[in-house]
């Protein structure tokens, strides 16, 4: 998760040069990779291979393409290498020290303490929340109207997070919340690629309205946690594991860093999923024949009624969309990490303090791994294709020790939403309206989707 602006030739201080664009061509190309960061990338793992090196904003990157070498930054070389600074920048004055981005032995506890919450056991008790959910907000579209699809998915992901993690219900505030999400996310993410930064204490419009927002954002999670607080009965969901934690001294988390968690679980837990959700729903739109496909395994299945965790092993179709959805359109399309001491790669020494980057976007479309690549094609993954793939080539929650928590949330929630409302409604990309990908710390579509809904014949409300 991180960007590239700007680029010279550049190399490492050991033996052997990092192949990259050098000298005139690569003028042109800082402009280009402003323009169009995710095609720049890709077009450079494909002109110079399988490690490339390159100067963004005046810092060496490196940029891996090879599956060893993913797995060896994601898994083998996990101890060598840190959540790389641009990463922390860009979510750190959000998130604080929450598990996405702390590091070493207090990550390593805090994410102990919270793994029990993310058992497969308690994660398919949500299954029942995540469909009512997504059947609630439906019940506001008008058959024929037109709506923003990735703002519609940000309410359901929204509600399923307070649901079933913190016990509580945000629905009134939902609007808020996603706009002070999309506004903080530009805003740190540009901050952080800009090396002539305004201080944050001075009172430029940005930052006044940052300042609001945040306080936002804060008040929300201090309220469910004060709520909770209050609370006689016992619960067993997220927020309660965190608050009952206790430190090996015997004192309890800090309200700062329950803040920082609960804070990180909330923005994780519903932004990813509802982006999964939007792309989905944006290739079936675009590719009715799989839409049809879809539509006649569901119907087939369920006959018209949500799906439960037992139905999907019996919907080998719906599983294939979803994973072809991740991969065209990874929500994460960027893991980032600096190394503390030296990494080799193959024969490139990697001295510290780089930025070393693996992109889900650029693995995933690669075509030495997948045939017809750019295209929606879920009958790929019909007949053993995860088994096959090397390490390292499809990695839509990352991979090692620091993978996605949520990963079988996320997986869940996606699916059963899918399987809910494709079976009542189909939805159509407005002509005209475009769609474009927008690399931020997740890859969000720049100008929404906006999408006509028309519902099924048969569909009862
Ligand atoms: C489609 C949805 C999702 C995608 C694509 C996704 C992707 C990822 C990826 C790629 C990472 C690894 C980042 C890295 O190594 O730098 C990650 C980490 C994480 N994700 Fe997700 N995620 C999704 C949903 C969720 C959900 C539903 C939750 C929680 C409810 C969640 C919570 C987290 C947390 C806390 C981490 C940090 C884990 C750690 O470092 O220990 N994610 N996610």
């Amino acid at each position: 998760m991180d960007e590239i602006a700007g680029a010279k030739a550049t190399s490492t201080n050991g033996k052997h040069k990092l192949p990259g664009p050098k000298g005139l061509p690569f003028l042109g190309m800082a402009l280009e990779i402003r323009k169009d960061p995710l095609g720049t990338l890709q077009w450079m793992a494909r002109e110079y291979g399988d490690i490339v090196g390159f100067q963004a904003l005046g810092m060496p990157r490196v940029l891996l393409s090879r599956p060893e070498f993913v797995q060896q930054l994601l898994v083998l070389d996990h101890a060598k290498l840190r959540k790389s600074p641009l990463t922390k920048m860009a979510v750190g004055p959000l998130l604080g020290q929450g598990l996405l981005i702390s590091e070493g032995d207090f990550w390593r506890r805090q994410r102990r303490l919270a793994q029990p919450a993310f058992h497969r056991v308690r994660t398919n008790a949500y299954a029942p929340v995540m469909v009512e959910c997504a059947l609630e907000q439906a019940k506001q579209w008008r058959g024929g109207e037109a709506r923003n699809i990735a703002e519609e998915m940000m309410k359901v992901t929204l509600e399923v997070a307070v649901r079933t993690l913190f016990g509580t219900s945000l629905a009134s505030d939902s609007e808020n919340i996603g706009r002070a999400t999309t506004f903080l996310m530009r805003y740190h993410l540009s901050r952080a690629r800009t090396p002539w930064r305004v201080p944050r204490f001075l009172p430029t419009p940005a930052n006044r309205r940052a300042e609001r927002e945040r306080d936002l954002l804060d008040s929300m999670v201090y309220r469910i946690i004060s709520e909770r607080k209050k609370e006689t009965q016992p619960r067993n969901d997220l927020l309660t594991l965190l608050m009952a934690a206790m430190h090996e001294d015997g004192t309890q988390m800090t309200e700062q860093q329950l803040r920082d968690e609960t804070m990180t679980l909330f923005l994780a837990g519903h932004e990813t999923t509802a982006l999964s959700l939007s792309w989905t729903w944006y290739l079936l739109g675009e590719n009715p024949a799989a839409e049809a496909r879809l539509h006649e395994e569901l119907y087939g299945v369920l006959g018209g009624r949500p799906a439960d965790v037992g139905d999907l092993e019996k919907l080998p179709y719906l599983n294939a969309v979803v994973n072809e959805g991740l991969r065209l359109y990874p929500p994460a399309h960027m893991m980032a990490r600096t190394n503390a001491e030296p990494v080799r790669f193959g024969g490139y020494e990697i001295p510290p303090g780089r930025t070393i980057l693996a992109s889900q976007w650029i693995m995933q479309r690669d075509p030495r791994f997948f045939e017809d690549a750019e295209r929606f094609l879920p009958e790929r993954w019909l007949d053993g294709l995860m088994e096959r793939l090397p390490a390292g080539v499809y990695f839509p929650f990352g991979d090692g020790p620091r993978r996605c928590i949520g990963q079988g949330f996320a997986f869940l929630e996606t699916a059963l939403v899918i399987a809910a409302l494709a079976q009542k409604f189909q939805f159509r990309l407005l002509p005209g309206h475009p769609v474009v990908p927008e690399p931020l710390v997740t890859l969000r579509p720049k100008y929404g989707i906006r999408m006509r809904i028309m519902k099924r014949a048969g569909s009862d409300d």
